[in-house]
């Protein structure tokens, strides 16, 4: 099969589907399907509508394997960039997103898109994992920030950027347009949204220093609608309190906070079976919940959110939709055994549209 045969399949199987849930008549659907096959022809491409692209994202969501708060699939705010030429007018899209998506705590799940990519060619290319995200740095006393983001510092620095090597420098946008050099812009202080840890109970808590950004804005995605590749399509849910107080705060290759939270608890930390880790982890993750609650940003708990999830799996099958889950990524890692996640099967097969990983557009940067 050549390319222009894969795209009319997809498009075909895109349109098809997409149609008939937008409740569109059999007329308006063969209609669209003959002026697509046209354009494919005479282009070798075709161009969504906003409605087919608005649509196709929030399908991408519903079949996001890994994603437990997927009950919210169709509430995607979509912004439709696809007109954008400069690298300027990118930038105001990314800050833009960040303003709309926080709505000052009241987190709005959004996605923004940029032009797709044609024979390979990508019109812009974001370098951040998310748009919001912390440095990390090798230092002879040992790393400082998020480890999760050496590589992507490096490359910042290289590029002239300096951070001023607190725990929490917020790495700056990071893009380029088709054929131009990467550029650079650090976000204003006004748009970021973030939140001081502190425990209901714990004063102590407070003295750890610690914090998370509000909006998870996964950046490094590509979705992919019907054969048409968006490769820069940023979008943002609202946080899992676990991703943060379990995994970002607790593992050894992120903060790795066990240690010092165990011993603000007054823990026995010598011994296994004082189960002192665990009892940091739930504190810890207490204590995330407790801060975004009081700050007014919007977060779930994991029970709350796998209620959510079951509300969603029986919504697709009112729908008579098949349910695809990943189930090693959709259980909680706190408590996994106290939702209803782990006492099923889920099948783990890639339905499209979807949001599908690719190729860093940086490659490791050796250490001199
Ligand atoms: N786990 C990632 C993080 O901790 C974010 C992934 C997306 N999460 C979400 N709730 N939409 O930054």
């Amino acid at each position: 099969m050549n390319n222009q045969e894969t795209l009319w399949n997809e498009a075909e199987a895109f349109i098809s589907l997409c149609y008939e849930e937008l409740n569109k008549s059999n007329e308006e659907k063969v209609a669209r399907l003959h002026e697509i096959k046209e354009e494919i022809e005479s282009a070798g491409v075709y161009t969504h509508t906003t409605e087919e692209l608005t649509h196709g994202a929030k399908m991408a969501w519903r079949n996001s394997n890994r994603c437990i708060g997927r009950l919210f699939w169709s509430t995607l705010h979509v912004h439709d960039c696809r007109h954008v030429k400069t690298a300027d007018e990118v930038k105001e899209a990314l800050f833009h997103h960040i303003e709309y998506a926080t709505n000052g705590g009241k987190i709005r799940p959004s996605i923004t898109i940029f032009p797709p990519e044609h024979h390979r060619q990508q019109e812009v290319v974001i370098y951040n994992h998310q748009l919001v995200r912390y440095a990390g740095y090798e230092t002879e006393y040992g790393i400082i920030g998020d480890e999760a983001s050496l590589e992507l510092t490096k490359i910042c620095e290289a590029h002239g950027w300096k951070g001023e090597r607190t725990h929490f420098d917020i790495l700056p946008l990071m893009f380029r347009m088709k054929d131009q050099p990467p550029v650079l812009y650090d976000l204003p202080k006004e748009i970021v949204l973030e939140v001081d840890i502190t425990h209901p109970e714990y004063e102590k808590f407070h003295d750890l220093g610690l914090k998370w950004y509000a909006v998870p804005i996964i950046a490094d995605m590509k979705l992919e609608i019907g054969g048409i590749h968006y490769n820069a399509a940023p979008f943002n849910g609202w946080y899992m309190g676990t991703e943060i107080g379990a995994r970002n705060l607790a593992d050894e290759h992120r903060y790795n906070m066990l240690k010092k939270v165990a011993s603000i608890l007054g823990l026995d930390t010598t011994k296994n079976v004082s189960l002192w880790k665990d009892k940091a982890i739930v504190e810890l993750n207490v204590a995330v919940l407790h801060s975004y609650r009081e700050a007014g940003v919007t977060i779930v708990d994991h029970h709350t959110a796998a209620h959510q999830f079951k509300q969603f799996e029986k919504q697709e099958e009112r729908s008579e939709r098949r349910l695809t889950g990943d189930w090693t990524w959709l259980i909680p890692p706190v408590s996994p055994a106290a939702t209803h996640i782990f006492h099923r099967n889920y099948e783990n097969a890639i339905v499209k549209p979807n949001y599908f990983y690719q190729e860093k557009p940086y490659k490791r940067i050796e250490k001199a």
